[in-house]
């Protein structure tokens, strides 16, 4: 696999080198560490991690593409769901945006609220990381200068607190994941061992990681049978609800429902690493360097939502979601009678939503705090049921 992929600079290579040392020495003290361990370096880890250091990461000259890098009409879809929220709080409605990498999204939606006369009274960007929190500051700064003094920066959802809508794009799927396996009938956890190189080492499952992998009743015909569960979901949510007060949540993402996302054949789970728009399954390859992301298990996102005292609002596919939001009107709105402008946004048109593209296995959930009101975008096919 590593044969096939760009060669890293020199410096990037030294870079990925130097959070290596530090997990293998994390590694030396402990024997092993859970695989969710070393996600968490290899994306968090201070100064070096894939998220908190300076690689490129989103575009055509990064290693993936999300909605918003294709399209302006993702966000403008957004904004006008968070327009009807807007309208029912008034005044004190604000946004948080989780995890706004370039701020191409945070400009979308401004802009498009603007534009409908329905600004929220601040737009929250919660930020892990202080490369990404620059370039976004200098995006908005660029984009929409006159709006800049709505926008502020959160490295804490401690002691926070707001009314009005939350939204996270391609979040989820970037928080570390607990691998497992199941082998003739006994569970187990994938561990990372370090021998010449990092490698898996599977070792008896804790009562905890045992309990939740027996609720999600896999009957898997194969020998081996591995995947991944995100264990976190649980205090996220709690902090989630704890900020917000009375609102929605929008989470997008790829994943499945649970049924189909643990499916006797998808023996292998769905962990992956994108490198330079390759997808490596060797998570070890590159730390630091890659991206790594597990899909989403909408039921269990659902369900923790619940449990730290949400309610479902709606949950569909994206195409469904978008054009629900009015993606149709948006793009005879955005092209005009220009035919360079139509060329282009039929293109990311069919990108946001044929199911072949990123239609169908990127879904949108939303959920809610104290707001019962029905939204457009989940009204046009609301697939809850299936969760
Ligand atoms: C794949 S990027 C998506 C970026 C952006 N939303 C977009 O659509 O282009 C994932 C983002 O989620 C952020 N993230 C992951 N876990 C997070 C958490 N627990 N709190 C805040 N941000 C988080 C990462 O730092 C990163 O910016």
């Amino acid at each position: 696999m590593i044969e096939t992929l760009p060669e890293p600079t020199a410096i990037e290579q030294a870079h990925s080198e130097k959070l290596a040392s530090l997990i293998v020495e994390e590694i030396n003290q402990a024997e092993s560490i859970p695989f969710s361990r070393y996600m968490e370096m290899a994306l968090y880890q201070p100064g070096l991690g894939y998220y908190v250091a300076g690689a490129t990461k989103f575009g055509a000259t990064g290693d993936f593409i999300t909605a918003p890098e294709i399209s302006p009409l993702f966000g403008m879809c957004i904004a006008n769901q968070a327009a009807e929220v807007i309208k029912e709080f008034g005044s004190i409605a604000s946004i948080l945006e989780v995890g706004a990498g370039s701020g191409v999204l945070a400009v979308a939606i401004l802009k498009q609220l603007d534009e409908l006369g329905c600004l929220p009274k601040n737009y929250f960007i919660l930020e892990l990381s202080p490369e990404l929190k620059l370039r976004q500051k200098n995006l908005l700064e660029e984009k929409v200068p006159e709006l800049g003094g709505r926008v502020s920066w959160l490295d804490t959802l401690d002691d926070f607190s707001m009314e009005g809508m939350v939204v996270a794009n391609e979040v989820l799927d970037a928080m570390p994941v607990s691998c497992f396996e199941i082998h003739e009938g006994e569970i187990y956890e994938r561990y990372v061992v370090f021998e010449d190189r990092l490698v898996w080492q599977p070792k008896l499952a804790d009562t905890k990681l045992a309990k939740q992998v027996e609720g999600l009743s896999i009957s898997s015909p194969t020998s081996c049978y591995q995947s991944e569960l995100n264990a976190n979901l649980q205090p996220w949510f709690t902090s989630l609800a704890n900020v917000l007060q009375s609102g929605v949540v929008l989470l997008v993402d790829y994943g499945y429902q649970q049924q189909e996302y643990y499916h006797p054949e998808r023996t292998k789970g769905t962990l992956l690493a994108h490198y330079r728009h390759h997808a490596v399954e060797d998570p070890f390859v590159y730390p630091g360097l890659m991206d790594i992301t597990a899909n989403v298990d909408f039921t269990a996102v659902a369900a923790a939502a619940v449990e730290a005292g949400f309610e479902v609002s709606g949950y569909t596919t994206q195409a469904y979601f978008l054009l629900g939001a009015g993606i149709d009107k948006l793009f005879l709105q955005c092209v005009g009678d220009n035919e360079q402008k139509q060329m282009e946004f039929s293109q990311q048109l069919k990108r946001l939503t044929l199911p072949s593209e990123m239609g169908e296995r990127f879904k949108v959930l939303g959920i809610n705090r104290h707001f019962d009101h029905s939204f457009s975008a989940f009204n046009f096919k609301d697939l809850t049921y299936k969760l």
